[in-house]
Order: C-alpha cells, then sequence, then structure tokens
C-alpha cells in the first residue's frame, strides 16, 4: 500500500521504517529539516536499537522515502498522525496542537477514499472531533483510530510483533484496509480488535494508567517496606507468582519517567476533570504523587547518607536518560535527581551509555563524562538510577578501588546487597533492609 507517516519522532520513524519493512510504499514527514536530513541519509535522529539498520535497508529499496512538506504525501491511501501530545504549557493536559496542525495541513492533499488514521496518544473524544472536521472538509476521506503500543528501546520490535492491534473506526471499509496494512501481524495471529474511536483511544491510555498505577503500588510499598525493615524486591517477586498480578512492572526505585507515562496519566485525569468525572482517576493523582516523591526520596537519602548536607560532595551519577537502551531524558528520574543534588550544592558527576547530548542540552550545568571510571573516580557516593547493563555489570571490588569512599544508593533496586556490604559497601535499596 501506499502510506505516509506524519511525524517522524520516536513514534513515526520508527512506524515509517517498519511499515517499509512490511512490503508498503512509505512517505515519511516532518517540519523538522534536520530530522528529515538525517532520515534521508539512514541515519536514526535518536537511539533506538535496530533503527539505524532497518533505516538504511528500507532506503535502500526505495520504498522508504522522506519529506518536509506534507504535499509529498498526497498519493498515499493510508496517512499514519504520529504527533506528539506532549503535557501543555498551561496546565496538564494534553497539548492537540501538533495533531490539529498536521491534521489540518494533510486535509487538502487528501486523496479520494484515503483513510488517515491517528496514532498519537490523544485524549478521549478527539477521533470524533477529527472526524466531523473531516466529514465537513474532506468528506471523501475516512479516519480511524490505532493506538500504539510500543516501548522505546523496543520499538522496532512493538512496531513488526505488536502484541495487539487495535482499530478504532466508524465504517467496516476502514478496517479492511487497516487489515492490508497489518496483513502480516494479522495472518501471524495478533489478535485484532475493531472498536469505536472511543475505547480505542481509552485502551492507550488506560493501558499506561494502569502500567503507571503498578510501579506507583510498588513505590508506596517500598516507602512501608523501608519502614519496617522488609524486602520489596521480595514481595514483589512473590506477589509476581500470583497470575492474576503478574511480576511485570513491579520494580521499585526511581519511578517512571519518558515521555508517555507521566503526561499521559496527567492528561487523562485532566480529561476525566473536563468529561465531569473528575473522581473516577484522582487515584491518577496519586500515583504521580508517589511517583515524585521517588525521586525526592533518593535525594532525601542521599543527604542523609553523606551526613546532612550533600554540599560539595562529590556525586557519580550512573544514568540520565528515563530508561536503559534510549537517550530519551523527558522527564527522566535519573536527570531530575541529578539536577537536584546538583541545585543543592553538590559536585555531581554524571555519565550515561546514550543520554549525556540530550541531558546535556537540557541542563549543561551539570559535569558529564562518558567513562564510568571518570565518573566514579574520587566519589564520595555512587547514586545508580538507570538500570544499564554496563553499570549493572559492575564489579563491587573493583569499584571500590576507584571511589573516595564506598557508599552506594542503588536507585532501581538491582544490585545484590549482600554481595556488595561484602565488598565493603555501605549499600542503601529503596525498600531493602
Ligand atoms: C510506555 C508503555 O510501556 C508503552 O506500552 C507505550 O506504548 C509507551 O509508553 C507510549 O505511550 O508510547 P515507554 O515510555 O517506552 O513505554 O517506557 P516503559 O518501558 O513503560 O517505562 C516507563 C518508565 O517506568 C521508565 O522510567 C522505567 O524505568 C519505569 N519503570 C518500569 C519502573 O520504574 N518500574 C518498573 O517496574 C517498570
Amino acid at each position: 500500500m501506499r502510506i505516509s507517516v506524519i511525524g517522524c519522532g520516536y513514534l513515526g520513524a520508527v512506524h515509517a521504517a517498519a511499515m517499509a519493512q512490511l512490503g508498503h510504499e512509505v512517505r515519511g514527514i516532518d517540519t523538522d529539516e534536520r530530522r528529515i536530513r538525517l532520515l534521508t541519509a539512514g541515519t536514526a535522529p535518536f537511539f533506538e536499537p535496530g533503527l539505524g539498520d532497518i533505516l538504511t535497508s528500507m532506503l535502500a529499496t526505495g520504498r522508504l522515502r522522506f519529506s518536509t512538506s506534507v504535499a509529498d504525501a498526497a498519493e498515499a491511501e493510508v496517512h499514519f498522525l504520529a504527533v506528539g501530545t506532549p503535557q501543555s504549557a498551561e496546565s496538564t493536559a494534553a497539548d492537540l496542537s501538533y495533531v490539529d496542525g498536521a491534521f489540518e495541513a494533510l486535509l487538502p492533499h487528501l486523496a479520494p477514499g484515503a483513510l488517515v488514521v491517528g496514532k498519537s496518544t490523544v485524549p478521549v473524544g478527539t477521533a470524533a472531533r477529527l472526524a466531523e472536521w473531516l466529514a465537513r472538509d474532506a468528506p471523501h476521506a475516512s479516519l480511524a483510530w490505532n493506538p500504539e503500543f510500543l516501548r522505546e528501546g523496543l520499538a522496532v520490535q512493538d512496531t513488526l510483533e505488536p502484541d495487539r492491534i487495535v482499530y478504532g473506526v466508524a465504517d467496516a471499509r476502514s478496517a479492511g484496509t487497516l487489515d492490508h496494512v497489518y496483513a502480516r501481524a494479522i495472518a501471524a495471529g495478533v489478535p485484532r480488535i475493531v472498536t469505536d474511536y472511543a475505547t480505542a483511544e481509552l485502551v492507550k491510555v488506560a493501558a499506561n494508567a494502569f502500567l503507571a498505577t503498578k510501579i506507583s503500588f510498588i513505590n508506596a510499598m517500598s516507602e512501608i517496606a523501608d519502614v519496617v525493615g522488609a524486602d520489596v524486591t521480595v514481595l514483589a517477586d512473590v506477589l509476581g507468582h500470583d497470575s492474576r498480578i503478574g511480576r511485570g512492572f513491579l520494580n521499585a526505585g526511581a519511578g517512571f519517567g519518558g515521555g508517555c507515562l507521566p503526561k499521559d496519566i496527567r492528561a487523562f485525569a485532566a480529561r476525566a476533570e473536563e468529561l465531569g468525572r473528575g473522581e473516577s482517576l484522582a487515584f491518577l493523582r496519586e500515583v504521580d504523587t508517589i511517583n515524585l516523591r521517588q525521586r525526592q526520596r533518593v535525594v532525601d537519602l542521599a543527604t542523609r547518607i553523606l551526613g546532612g548536607s550533600v554540599y560539595r560532595a562529590r556525586i557519580a551519577v550512573l544514568g540520565l536518560s528515563f530508561k536503559p537502551h534510549s537517550d530519551d531524558v523527558r522527564d527522566s528520574p535519573a536527570l531530575d535527581v541529578a539536577v537536584q543534588l546538583h541545585g543543592l550544592g553538590a559536585e555531581v558527576v554524571a555519565t550515561d551509555p546514550e543520554g549525556i547530548e540530550n541531558a546535556r542540552s537540557r541542563h549543561p550545568q551539570l559535569t558529564y563524562v562518558s567513562s564510568i571510571r571518570d565518573a566514579l573516580d574520587q566519589a564520595q557516593l555512587v547514586v545508580l538510577l538507570t538500570e544499564w547493563e554496563a553499570f549493572r555489570a559492575l564489579d563491587p571490588v573493583l569499584t571500590a578501588e576507584l571511589v573516595a569512599d564506598p557508599r552506594i544508593i542503588d536507585g532501581r533496586n538491582v544490585f545484590d546487597p549482600l554481595v556488595w556490604r561484602a565488598a565493603g559497601w555501605e549499600y542503601h535499596g529503596l525498600g531493602r533492609p
């Protein structure tokens, strides 16, 4: 099929490349010239495992092309809207200006029978509003909502082999068109759910709200565990054996961040208020509060360990990205903690395998080093905040020789306290005795 993907950020760039991999003829469109230049050269504009390879191979086939002009989308039968819906500057609601802007720009270029497919995470009700707009200004085209569940770091795999496909549609023809797009996954037996716009929109935010709630739940348990001397990692393992609960997303630590979970739960709660059902999602405000408290908890713990003040203490911060296998520092707990410690006068030396460039552009005041050894050198406290393999592989005996004082906050509860203590470390996890 001829496909356009409007918006080539974390979601759209991967989607465009993956659609070409499925055999479609794809045009990726973005107004950011630098991004399009990089993509056209086969370079991923951000760190995403596997994206560079699939870009290079798909560009070579000629099936994948990029452009800054939405007019180049005109020939497509299916247009995916994959622009961002960040948190608005004035409130916790989603900023829909990119969605509306892209939609409006696309309207004059829609061929008869074209299908516009929303992928962006939007407040429920957005698709119905856009469908009305389409009926008014381009009645020869239709709209579907097809939420995306990909995880950064696994985005290529999640797009090519999704665990479910959801179509929010107003007619059977749109579902049929999407079946052609996703023919391979459907043939492989991936569950495909056809529903209405509102359900499709809700499915996405509900999934992220549930995941965020799970994380904040275990972090709340870790706060209690700290008081009573229990071990939240054992608690999570035991809970996880109950198949109704499951072990996934029960890792206590510095909490969730990134471009999705934090802003999605805030936008969802804000939307519930608009719908007159604020009380239904009031708990998401608490989920957010618990999550942000984890960052403060790490800062408070650092202060306590260093005798009441971090002022002038040399602190090695391991991790800047919001999770491993990503260079994304949007709403990153790791970067947030590093900035707070710096603000309190600590001499923070931070490192991350992929996140330094993005962190530096947001917070140039921190000291960044590319080698773990340089970060650890003469540190009075080590704080692990993103559980990259390179950090998890640290040998406590060798690491102790590099630092000034062998003290560590394991902000992701990934190390074995017994092993680190045996190597002479003062070990602190979150919710671990
Ligand atoms: C999330 C969802 O998992 C995807 O399904 C969804 O498609 C995506 O948002 C989106 O809306 O686009 P992502 O933001 O890539 O994906 O990251 P996650 O893997 O969900 O991790 C989010 C945060 O939770 C990270 O900061 C991670 O460190 C933290 N986390 C995760 C925990 O603190 N504990 C856990 O047990 C799991």
